[in-house]
Parts: structure tokens; C-alpha cells; sequence
């Protein structure tokens, strides 16, 4: 053996062939963190020093190939500030070009995934074989940076301008068809030929029969444009990538200015380049939000996961109770996760309604080649729609998913509580009722749990897992491994009316409800909700979530919350929800909506909406973007903070990505409690006080005041 450290070690392979195996000591995966990319350099001086080596191939010990960087590491990278920051990249560079210099050829054998750090080390090397179950891709711009270990300079003078911005801006995974087809690999082969592929390789560019010199001089050169179609191809693709990634997404424009000033320079000055720009973009408060909602979602899987293993139960047979609009979704997701599900309603309408629905997205799923037609009717047939109880002595768990009504819920159970196994759980799909209230009355409330899915089930990633006052462990355990066995981010929460994701975003809506009351125009509120960047305003989220509803959700949880959450006025939605508009789902609500060429309803707005609310809306007045987005965001920040005081979601991590998963909250702020700490809690408690006169949901509990007097933040 030539080298062996904690990470990488080289081995004589006979004919002059070396190879450089990573294979990080105590991980599961190869990431490329500090230590070991000292180590690599190691490694690669390690070869250079040894006169026998004419080639190397580059190979992993693990599944994968290379994840990428650690992330866990760029928290206290990015705080070091810019020059700081691009000061480490060049070295991690230096590393990367005294490889890409060693004076023979080099391959890259990539076995399995392949992302951001681990793609730019195999675009150090001069070939790159792939194995058809691998995948590459640059994710940094989900991180709110880019690649900075060389990739937007090696990238573009290897595969074209074009093809970089797409693969840098959109962050999107490649598989291997597609990454040959840019020229980002040489060849794709079997996952069992890959190593001999990559020896032939080697040998190959050993003997002579392959330019690999000529290959690697292209990646020190600057790219072969001349000065009208560089810049043609940039403008256009920043034209382009500006749109779709758009303001408050700084991250890929930042990349293509790199890519276009390093676009004349030979390679180590375009490095220079890259780390001044990859500098910029780690400090903008979207990469700290970014970087902190990835940690957040490994704390959230990984709590996930060992609530998971406090179940020895294996959920065999799934049944659901209610075939509307999220019972068929219900049962279209445990069929494609392959649970067996039967489908009960007192419809049989309902029941064919839920068959076709699932049906059009399997169908979906075929004409996108992501599945086989076998595959989907192997899929339907594990839904089994039915109108009785027959089956129900072998089920597992029943979702309840009948309509939001207490009585009707309470009915059903007493009824089904006699045809299950005596360990079969309940769980009700309840989007506001108190859980342990529903459970009163129950012969075994032990068994009984909330599982909250979001609409559309297939789409919406979060589950949230209820524990009511007599839930036992075994059966909240058991629900979240059977919500990640169905593709979900489980979260379990304690219970409380509207749980915690409605019950942050009720005091939101109040916060619309208001300042429509105080003379906003709902447009106006929409527009600055949006910018600040969640994906639909408040008036164009109640047509979508249907204003029916969420008054009638409103209602409970003023029931349960009547200090702050019960007014003393009528709001708009109540008024159209009196006038029969219930939002998109009977085509008026805040807007109207028509189908547009795909048959998606498309909004427009409507004169008769504002004749209709203007009885319990004040004078028209022009209110700042700034306070607009103050009035709506302080009521739900200040639930989502009462929330951790009661101990109703359990962590900050677990709040932020309940928020980002179940409602969709901007992502490049990270959730409520990043929000918060970007924005200094003491400011937040001030910005509260300012609108105190608005009432008690405007009023910081005390886990933020006493924040703000230590001056504490809830990360780092
Ligand atoms: N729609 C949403 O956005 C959403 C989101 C999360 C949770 N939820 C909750 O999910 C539940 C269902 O909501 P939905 O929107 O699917 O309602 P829905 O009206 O579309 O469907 C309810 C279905 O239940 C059936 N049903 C009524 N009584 C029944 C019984 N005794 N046995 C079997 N089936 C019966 C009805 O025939 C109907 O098909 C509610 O508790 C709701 O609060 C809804």
C-alpha cells in the first residue's frame, strides 16, 4: 500500500496503475469534511512522490461515491466571514489542482451518488466512468450557495456554457443517461463492469490512445467562446435563470456572474474568481437559513427514525375511513408505498371518486415514464374500496378521514372499536379536533392518535403525529414508522386544538383578517405576502385551503383559544363564505377562477368580492409592504413560540420544518424560529409591542421576552 490515512489510502494495482480508494473511517457515507480533504492531499502527494505510478483510478469504499462537503461544517466556515471563507475554498482548490496536475492520467470511477464537493473532485480527474446507479448533480444552490470547489470553472470549459448553467442553477440530480449526453462522464456502464471500465480507461490514456493531455489543457484554458458568444450565452441563460430563481434567491445569478467574469481566464486565476464569489454567497442570510433547514431536516428524520424503533409493529394492512378529497389521497399513498389499504365509505360515489382520482395520478406518474403501467395497476390493486366493515378484523391501523365534525368522528369510532383486533390503532386525520377529546369515550384510547396529513397528500410532505393525553408510545411509534414507510416527514406534536401547524396558522389569517378590517385591499396583502415569499397570499390561500372550511376551523380553534382567537367582529371570510363563495372549489371565492388551457383554475380577480365584504371592511388605506408583513407574520411567530412554551412541538428544528413542509413557509428564511433569529428576537419583541393595541395575539409570550433580555438565539 502507497498511503493509508482515515479517509483515502492508495494501492498498487500492478502495471503502474494506482489506486486512490476513499472509504471515510466511522461513516456511513464519504463526505468531504476538513480532515478529509487534508487527507486526500496527503494521498495525492503520496502518489506524486512515488515514481512507479503512470495512472490512477479514483474508487470508493462505500455505496455511494462522494455526497458532497460536510454541511454540518459550513456553519462555523460561513460565519468566518468572506475572506475568510474564500481563503479556505483556495485551499481546498490548491488540493483539487496539485491532483488534476499529477503528471499521468486519471479516472473517476463513480459507483453511486455523486454531489457538489465529490462531483468537482471527479472533475479533477480526467475521465469519469459511471455506473448506470449512480447519480451526479451540483445541489449547492438548495443551500443557498453554489460550487466552490471549482466546479462552475471546470464545469463550463468541460460541457459548454449552456449545459453548466443548467446544471449549477437548477441544483437538479442527474442520472447517467443525461450526464453523458452534456459530456459530463465518459461512458456509462453495468455497476459490475464499472472498475474494469475504469482500469480499460487508464490503460488506455497509459498506452497513448487517448488525448488525455489535450482533455486536461481544456480545463485549464479559458473557455473556447469567443467574446460575442460568451456573451450571448450568458445574457440569455441570466435572463433566464434570474427568472426562475428570483429575488429572493441570490445564489445561481451569483454563479453565472462568476462563471461569465472567469469565462477569459485560465484556470487558477477563475478559481480566484469563483472564491470571491462562492464568499458572497455563503454569507447571505438564504445560505445560513438554507444550510440550518438541511440540519433541521436530518434532527427531524433521525427523531423520526427512533421514535420509529420504539414500534415492533409491522403495519400489513392499512384501512381508511372516508373516500373524499384527502381519504383517496390517503390510500393513494400507502398503495404506492406499498401498504395494502382498504378504502371505506357510506358512498359508493365517494368511493369511485377516490378509485379515479388515485387512478388520473398513477396514469400521471405512467405518461412521465416514472412508473410501468404494470406497476400501476399492481398499485390500485392494493386499494380495496369497500362499503362495509367486513374486512376489518386484519387491520393494522384505520385512518380516519370523515368529515371535520365531532359527532360524526366520535359515531364512527364507537362503531369500528368492535370489528378491530384489540391492538389495532386508530388514527384520525382530524385537521383541528383535539385529539384526546376525541378519544373520551373510547374502550381503548391507548390506541388512539392523531395523523395529520396536508392537502394534497401525495405533494405535501409532513404528517403531523398527535399524542393525546392517553396515547400510548406504542402506538404513536408505530404511526410514524408507518408515515415514513409512506414517504413522509412525520412530526410528532402534542395535542392541542389546530395541533401546531393550524394553530400557528389560524393567528395568521386572523392577522389578514385584520388588517382587511383596518381598510387593506386583500390584493395588496397578497402581493407583499408573496414577495416575502411564501407561495400564495393569505386571500388566495383561503380559496385554495376552501373558506367553508376554514371558518368552520377557525371557529374550533376559538373554541380552544378564545383569549386571543375569538373576535368579537365578523371578518370577510365569514361574509363570503355566507354568500356561497367557498374559494377554487366551487370557482369564487377572494378571487374567481376559471381553467385555464391545461384545465387549471386560473385566478382572476373580481369587482363583486369588494361589494361584498365592504360592509365589515373600513375605509380603503395604503398600507407598507413592511407592515402588511408585520400585522400577518407577528400572530403566528408568537404562536409558533407559545407552541415551545407548552412543549406542543418539541424543538425548534421540528417547528421550522413542520412549517416549511405542512404550509409551505418561504424556505430561504428557514421557518419561524431561523426567522427570528435572523431578525434578532429583541427586535421581534419590540415589532410586537409596537401592534399591541391589536389585541393579545400581538403580545410576545414570555420564552421570547426572557430571549431577548439573555439576547439568545435558537440556533448557535
Ligand atoms: N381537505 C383538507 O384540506 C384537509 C386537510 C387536512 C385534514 N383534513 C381533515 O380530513 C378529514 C376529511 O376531510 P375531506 O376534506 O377529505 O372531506 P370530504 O368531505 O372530502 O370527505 C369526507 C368523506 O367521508 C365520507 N364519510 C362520511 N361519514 C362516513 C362514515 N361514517 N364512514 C365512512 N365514510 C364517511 C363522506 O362520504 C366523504 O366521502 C376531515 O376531518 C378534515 O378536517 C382535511
Amino acid at each position: 500500500m502507497l498511503y493509508s490515512g482515515p479517509a483515502f489510502s492508495v494501492t498498487a494495482l500492478g502495471d503502474g496503475i494506482a489506486e486512490l480508494n476513499f472509504d471515510l473511517a466511522g461513516d456511513s457515507v464519504n463526505k468531504l469534511n476538513q480532515a478529509a480533504l487534508r487527507d486526500f492531499d496527503a494521498a495525492t502527494r503520496a502518489i506524486a512522490n512515488d515514481a512507479s505510478v503512470k495512472g490512477v483510478i479514483v474508487t470508493s469504499g462505500k455505496a455511494v461515491f462522494i455526497v458532497g462537503a460536510d454541511v454540518t461544517e459550513f456553519g462555523g466556515m460561513f460565519a468566518a466571514g468572506e475572506e475568510a471563507i474564500a481563503k479556505n475554498v483556495l485551499e481546498v482548490n490548491r488540493m483539487l489542482s496539485r491532483f488534476e496536475d499529477l503528471p499521468f492520467p486519471t479516472v473517476a470511477a463513480i459507483n453511486g451518488v455523486c454531489l457538489g464537493g465529490g462531483m468537482e473532485l471527479a472533475l479533477a480527474c480526467d475521465y469519469r466512468v459511471m455506473s448506470m446507479a449512480a447519480s451526479v448533480g451540483f445541489p449547492e444552490v438548495k443551500l443557498g450557495i453554489f460550487p466552490g470547489f471549482g466546479g462552475t470553472v471546470r464545469m463550463p470549459r468541460l460541457v459548454g456554457v449552456d449545459n453548466a448553467v443548467e446544471w449549477i442553477a437548477t441544483g437538479a440530480d442527474k442520472k447517467p443517461d443525461a450526464a453523458l449526453k452534456d459530456g459530463a462522464v465518459d461512458a456509462v456502464v453495468a455497476p459490475e463492469q464499472l472498475r474494469d471500465a475504469a482500469l480499460a480507461l487508464v490503460r488506455q490514456a497509459i498506452a497513448g490512445r487517448l488525448d488525455w493531455k489535450g482533455r486536461r489543457a481544456e480545463k485549464l484554458a479559458p473557455i473556447k467562446l469567443n467574446q460575442l458568444e460568451q456573451m450571448m450565452a450568458f445574457s440569455s441563460s441570466m435572463a433566464v435563470v434570474g427568472a426562475q430563481a428570483g429575488p429572493n434567491y441570490p445564489a445561481p445569478m451569483l454563479a453565472l456572474k462568476n462563471m461569465q467574469e472567469a469565462a477569459t481566464k485560465g484556470r487558477d486565476e477563475a478559481l480566484q474568481i469563483e472564491a470571491k464569489y462562492f464568499a458572497k454567497a455563503a454569507v447571505t442570510p438564504q445560505a445560513a437559513a438554507l444550510v440550518g433547514l438541511f440540519l433541521a431536516d436530518q434532527v427531524v428524520k433521525k427523531t423520526a427514525g427512533s421514535w420509529g424503533k420504539k414500534s415492533a409493529k409491522e403495519i400489513k394492512q392499512a384501512a381508511v375511513l372516508g373516500a373524499g378529497i384527502m381519504g383517496g389521497g390517503i390510500a393513494y399513498q400507502s398503495a404506492v408505498k406499498g401498504t395494502p389499504i382498504i378504502m371505506k365509505d357510506i358512498r359508493s360515489e365517494a368511493l369511485d371518486l377516490g378509485m379515479n382520482e388515485a387512478g388520473k395520478l398513477l396514469s400521471k406518474q405512467v405518461e412521465k415514464g416514472r412508473i410501468k403501467p404494470d406497476a400501476m395497476s399492481a398499485t390500485l390493486a392494493r386499494i380495496r374500496p369497500t362499503l362495509n366493515y367486513g374486512d376489518f378484523k386484519d387491520v393494522d391501523i384505520i385512518i380516519e378521514a370523515v368529515v371535520e365534525n365531532p359527532k360524526v368522528k366520535k359515531a364512527v369510532f364507537a362503531e369500528v372499536e368492535g370489528m378491530i383486533k384489540e391492538d389495532t390503532i386508530i388514527a384520525s386525520n382530524t385537521s383541528t379536533i383535539s385529539i384526546s377529546y376525541l378519544a373520551d369515550g373510547l374502550k381503548r384510547p391507548q390506541n388512539f392518535v392523531g395523523m395529520h396529513f396536508f392537502n394534497p397528500v401525495h405533494m405535501m410532505p409532513l404528517v403531523e403525529v398527535i399524542r393525546g393525553k392517553q396515547s400510548s408510545d406504542e402506538a404513536v411509534a408505530a404511526t410514524v414508522k408507518l408515515a415514513s414507510k409512506m414517504g413522509k416527514t412525520p412530526v410528532v406534536v402534542n395535542d392541542c386544538p389546530g395541533f401546531f401547524v393550524n394553530r400557528v396558522l389560524f393567528p395568521y389569517f386572523a392577522g389578514f383578517h385584520m388588517l382587511l378590517r383596518d381598510g387593506a385591499d386583500f390584493q395588496a396583502v397578497d402581493k407583499a405576502m408573496e414577495r416575502f415569499g411564501w407561495p400564495m397570499g393569505p386571500a388566495y390561500l383561503m380559496d385554495v385551503v376552501g373558506m367553508d372550511t376554514a371558518v368552520h376551523a377557525a371557529d374550533v380553534m376559538a373554541e380552544g383559544f378564545p383569549d386571543r382567537m375569538k373576535p368579537d367582529w365578523k371578518n370577510t371570510t365569514q361574509v363570503l363564505v355566507a354568500a356561497q363563495r367557498f374559494g377554487q372549489k366551487n370557482g369564487k371565492g377572494y378571487y374567481t377562477y376559471a381553467p385555464d388551457k391545461k384545465g387549471k383554475p386560473k385566478k382572476s380577480p373580481d369587482p363583486e368580492t369588494y361589494e361584498l365584504i365592504k360592509g365589515v371592511v373600513g375605509a380603503r388605506k395604503e398600507f407598507a409592504p413592511e407592515e402588511i408583513v408585520a400585522r400577518c407574520m407577528v400572530p403566528m411567530v408568537n404562536e409558533v413560540a407559545r407552541c415551545l412554551e407548552e412543549k406542543i412541538v418539541a424543538s425548534p428544528y421540528e417547528a421550522d420544518m413542520s412549517l416549511i413542509y405542512g404550509i409551505g413557509f418561504p424556505p430561504f428564511r428557514g421557518g419561524a424560529c431561523r426567522y427570528l433569529d435572523q431578525m434578532g428576537v429583541a427586535s421581534f419583541v419590540a415589532l410586537s409591542d409596537k401592534y399591541a393595541s391589536l389585541g393579545k395575539l400581538y403580545d410576545a409570550p414570555k420564552l421570547l421576552r426572557d430571549m431577548a433580555a439573555a439576547n439568545k438565539k435558537f440556533f448557535g
